[in-house]
């Protein structure tokens, strides 16, 4: 399959009536699937309310059946069409977080969607995207998309065009590239249809930020507990992974150095993932800066390409540094965890 590349400058008024859009809704109506930007990673859109269509989504990822996408739309009335009752405090974190990145779920109306999309739950995950060529496209085509990170399964998630080309290209219609997306880890997502709502992924949105709107909110205990199921079926696959052996260290610059040496002694090519700061600390075959340590939103925004940055290297075992869980250190030890499926080594 030709997949098209479709170049828009998201900055520009009326992005809704560009020739790009038109062409890449066009492919949407028809049921093809498209990725475009988010503000927190790439997407691969497609109808909502076609079975035809979703599983193009999956087949095209590899995406296991039993997980469910996200139904995105560019305005809230829209929800209307396939949600049961939209509770107050779903309402509450609508007018304060949307657009934006954060993923509500609510009870669904049977026959409004695709099953497919929902694999089969009586409930939806729903987003409102602060982008706006996401929210031009899905306003030119018309539809709720249905839209997972537009990577291939187990990869990490793309942030720009070029790392949904790497994956995707020839197994998609097309691409709107709107450049690189700001966010740079997923949605939060959010289970409302619970008396006190449950975060089931950490994300763009943090536990801090919900709770001074809609008060007390739990966290899914599987996030913290790997013999448990998590909530969120996507939860329970390992993400994001490097090639070689990714071990997070919670210790010093130095003491990571060491380990760094111990392995270099025994004839390995060692990589490290640290941030700006610490740089030019260690001696390593590879070492890569993922933003700042001091400002952990760059440290998001950098993430994914820092893996797959990693991913084009050829190396033996990779060491990272941790970071505090507050704030959107929360997503980013989630996905870093995701990534090395290996104990942290506590130094
Ligand atoms: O930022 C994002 O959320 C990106 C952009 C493209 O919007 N999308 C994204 O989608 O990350 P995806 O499919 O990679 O992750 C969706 C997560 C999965 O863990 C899935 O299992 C969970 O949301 N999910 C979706 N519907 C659900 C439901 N009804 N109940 C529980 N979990 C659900
Ligand atoms: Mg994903």
């Amino acid at each position: 399959m030709e997949t098209k590349m479709w170049t828009v400058d998201k900055n520009v008024d009326n992005l809704k009536t560009y020739p790009q859009i038109i062409e890449a809704a066009r492919k949407l109506r028809s049921n093809e699937v498209v990725a475009f930007p988010t503000e927190t990673v790439y997407g691969l859109g497609g109808n909502a309310k076609s079975d035809d269509a979703v599983l193009k989504i999956f087949e095209a990822k590899g995406r296991p059946g039993d997980n469910p996408l996200i139904v995105h739309i560019s305005d809230r009335e829209q929800v209307h069409s396939f949600i049961k009752a939209v509770p107050e405090k779903a309402k509450s974190l609508m007018d304060a977080f949307w657009p934006g990145p954060l993923t509500i779920i609510l009870e669904q109306k049977s026959g409004a969607l695709s099953e497919k999309a929902t694999a089969g739950l009586q409930t939806v995950a729903v987003r409102m995207p602060d982008h706006p060529v996401a929210l031009a496209l899905i306003e030119a085509s018309g539809l709720p998309l249905a839209a997972p990170s537009a990577n291939l399964s187990g990869k990490p998630s793309p942030t720009t065009a070029a790392h949904v080309a790497d994956d995707l290209t020839g197994r998609i219609a097309g691409i709107v590239d709107g450049g690189a997306t700001g966010v740079g880890v997923e949605s939060t997502v959010i289970d409302c249809t619970a008396e006190v709502p449950v975060i089931l992924r950490p994300g763009g949105v943090t536990r801090e930020q919900l709770e001074e709107v809609i008060g007390e909110v739990s966290v899914d205990p599987a996030l913290k507990d790997a013999d448990q199921a998590p909530k969120a079926p996507g939860m329970k696959y390992r993400h994001y992974a490097p090639n070689a052996p990714f071990y997070l260290v919670n210790g010093t610059s130095a003491q990571i150095q060491q380990l760094v040496q111990e392995k270099r002694n025994e004839g390995l090519k060692v990589g490290v993932m640290t941030t700006l700061e610490n740089k030019d600390f260690y001696d390593a075959n590879v070492v890569i800066a993922c933003g700042e340590r001091s400002k952990l939103e760059t440290v998001a925004g950098a993430l994914y390409d820092t893996l797959r940055a990693f991913n084009r290297e050829d190396l033996d075992i990779i060491y990272g540094e941790v970071f505090p869980e507050h704030g959107v250190g929360q997503a980013v030890m989630n996905r870093l965890s995701k990534a090395s499926g290996l104990p942290i080594i506590d130094k």
